[in-house]
């Protein structure tokens, strides 16, 4: 749509409306509308200091705040008409709000400026979806500590490289993850804490010339201070990096566990059967159960870090203060935080819904002579070999057990004699692979009663 008529907003200077393209390229309102309370609760917060300072009348502050709650129903409504024309949300909010209320939406924007105001929407905005990511983590850890108390004591292969290393257990497993997204929800509310300064009040960028009051609009809009420096305040989009990037780092831990789900569910391994409402089948093979969920929280870390690196190539280089190149912070954030809202709920609902196979996790915890290092550990402490030397030593019953096909606690003990003398009977003791998870009693290992230590202090943690 081509306007030839000036911009109601700003079109004092101007004597022709913009170029289609350039209404096309400027327009933000298309996605921006998602801030549409953000932008209302900001005006009000601004309206009603411009009356407690005497910047404005009460009767116009009460006219618009009426006013503005109109608006704010319109918009929930699904009744508003968004104009292009009009650029963002803060002119279509404040245009509609002329033609309901009058005179007095012309004073709104006394002492404040888009700069300030579009900062201000965004920060509330991002601050939202960090409260949301807080209870998706919750939730999420949640389930994953009811798996590893359920399985706390059943035995499963570790792996480094993808092979056979040392039995753990399933609870041990389990609280891997806890740690990772205990880790992203105290990056989330670092980030939350850094971030809460109002922008509110710092104008376009140099301040205002008006007696406003800018701890009143803070602690309003639940601010905990109003940002020290304007310049700084309207050109500030470290919130949104540091959203992306706890979101980035959260987003390759549920790509690790989701990748793992994937491999798990697989009917090479069996560790874990998914539920059937999280599982797809396919259209040609009526055998399969796909783990699509997994697959698509492992995917959805490309579009979360790229929102990431793209917002990163936008913010740097650019002078103080705003730069409308700020306009394209939004988009990215968007889409980042919706995939990572719905990346954690699938994942807690897979992991609520999912069954650990305890038998084969227990027949796969034994094969691939996961407790060599057990045997080695025995030479070391028993018979006062070397570590080194009981390394070699296991490596040679292993390469007798490989030859022969079978596993280390096959082996007799005079086999076992052959190529360490002072071996006895007891070795067998640490063959097994609940000796072997048992014995690791170290701090953070994976004995049980560690596994429960760990699940204990997580609760008490969440109980607050
Ligand atoms: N839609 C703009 C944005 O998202 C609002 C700020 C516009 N400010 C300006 N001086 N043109 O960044």
């Amino acid at each position: 749509m081509t306007d030839q008529s000036s911009n109601q907003m700003w079109g004092g200077r101007f004597a022709a409306g913009p170029d289609a393209i350039m209404e096309a390229i400027n327009a933000s309102i298309g996605f921006d509308k998602r801030m549409a309370a953000q932008d209302i609760a900001g005006s009000r917060a601004h309206a009603a200091m411009l009356a407690a300072t005497g910047v404005i009348t009460d009767n116009d502050a009460e006219a618009i705040r009426e006013g503005l709650l109109t608006v704010l129903s319109e918009i929930e409504g699904g009744t508003f008409q968004f104009s292009t024309a009009l650029e963002d949300i803060h002119m279509n909010v404040e245009a509609r709000l002329k033609e309901i209320i009058g005179e007095p939406a012309g004073r709104l924007h006394t002492g404040r400026s888009r700069n300030d105001q579009v900062a201000t929407d965004f920060k509330l905005w991002v601050r939202d979806q960090l409260d949301a990511a807080e209870s998706g983590l919750l939730a999420l850890i949640k389930a994953l500590l009811s798996q590893a108390e359920a399985g706390a004591d059943w035995v499963m292969p570790g792996f480094t490289h993808l092979q056979t290393a040392q039995p753990v257990t399933w609870g041990h497993h389990m609280m891997a993850y806890v740690e990772m997204f205990g880790r992203d929800l105290s990056r989330v509310r670092d980030a939350r804490a850094r971030m809460n300064e109002s922008p509110l009040g710092a104008a376009a960028l140099a301040g205002t010339s008006f007696p406003i009051d800018r701890e009143m609009t803070a602690k309003a809009l639940g601010f905990d201070r109003p940002a020290a420096n304007s310049l700084d305040a309207v050109s500030d989009r470290d919130f949104a990096l540091e959203f992306l990037s706890v979101a980035s780092i959260s987003a390759v831990h549920l790509s690790r566990f989701a990748e793992e789900l994937v491999i798990w569910s697989s009917a090479q391994f069996r560790f874990v059967t998914l539920s059937d409402r999280f599982s797809t089948g396919s259209s040609i093979m009526p055998q399969k159960k796909n783990p699509d969920a997994a697959e698509l929280i492992r995917a959805k870390v490309g579009r979360i870090f790229g929102a990431n690196t793209a917002l990163m190539m936008v913010m740097k280089g650019l002078p103080l203060a705003y730069s409308k190149d700020m306009q394209e912070d939004k988009e990215q954030v968007f889409d980042a935080a919706d995939n990572w809202m719905l990346a954690l709920a699938a994942m807690e609902g897979m992991v609520k819904d999912m069954t650990g196979n305890r038998e084969s996790l227990a027949a796969a915890a034994g094969s691939g002579f996961s407790t060599a290092t057990d045997l080695a550990d025995w030479l070391v402490r028993v018979l006062k070999v070397p570590f080194r030397d009981a390394h070699h030593v296991t490596g040679t019953l292993v390469a007798m057990a490989e030859s022969r096909g079978c596993d280390l606690p096959d082996l007799s003990l005079a086999d076992m004699q052959g190529v360490h003398e002072g071996i006895t009977e007891d070795i067998f003791t640490v063959l097994g692979v609940e000796n072997s998870v048992n014995s690791r009693m170290s701090y953070g290992g994976t004995a049980p009663a560690q596994v429960r230590a760990q699940i204990v202090r997580w609760q008490e943690f969440l109980a607050g």
